[in-house]
């Protein structure tokens, strides 16, 4: 059976990641929506996009079927790897995967550019909300919003393909 690396990405960060991952592994690489049965692959390094602090929806849908397998996890997200937010979504995703059943063996994440529409989108918000607000446009949101921008870079595939050198 054949080894893959699986993705969700909607803005081609998590993908990219995926393809330096894949590529040095010597692993097929698929989009999780061309995925027809994940029974078709033995070890699976899966990636996928933080919405709202864990999958989207219909990534989720889909990659509850990842069950029983050897597994390794990554994802891009506009936090930085070690804040709180990307600890909880980390700690988050060893559980939820364990509980399908799947021996989870590697954990990886790092910063990803957020879509521009995004970042308008939340601006609007809180002027709209206000004191009310849940993501306040502070300084320190805004240098993260800036240091997301180029990301993941050469450093982050580096050390993505290194997470899973030994997988
Ligand atoms: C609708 C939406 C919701 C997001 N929610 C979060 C979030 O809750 N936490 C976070 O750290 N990043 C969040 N992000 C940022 C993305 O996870 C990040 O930009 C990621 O790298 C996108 O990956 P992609 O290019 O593979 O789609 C969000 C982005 C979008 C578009």
């Amino acid at each position: 059976m054949k080894n893959v690396v699986i993705y969700s990405s909607k803005t081609g960060n998590t993908k990219k990641v995926a393809e330096a991952i894949a590529q040095s592994l010597d692993y097929e690489l698929i989009n999780i929506d061309d995925v027809r049965d994940f029974d078709d692959y033995e070890k699976i390094i899966f990636g996928f996009w933080v919405d709202k602090g864990f999958m989207d929806t219909k990534t989720k849908k889909k990659a509850e079927n990842i069950k029983n397998k050897t597994l390794g996890i990554f994802f891009t997200s506009g936090v930085e790897p070690n804040s709180e937010h990307a600890k909880e979504c980390l700690e988050k995703s060893k559980e939820y995967f364990t509980i399908l059943g799947n021996n989870v063996t590697h954990l990886f994440c790092c910063q990803g550019a957020i879509d521009p529409e995004v970042i308008e989108i939340m601006k609007n918000m809180a002027i709209k909300m206000g004191d009310k607000a849940v993501h306040k446009i502070t300084d320190e949101r805004r240098a993260r919003w800036k240091k997301a921008e180029t990301h993941p870079d050469k450093e982050d595939l580096k050390n993505a393909i290194l997470a899973f050198s030994n997988f």
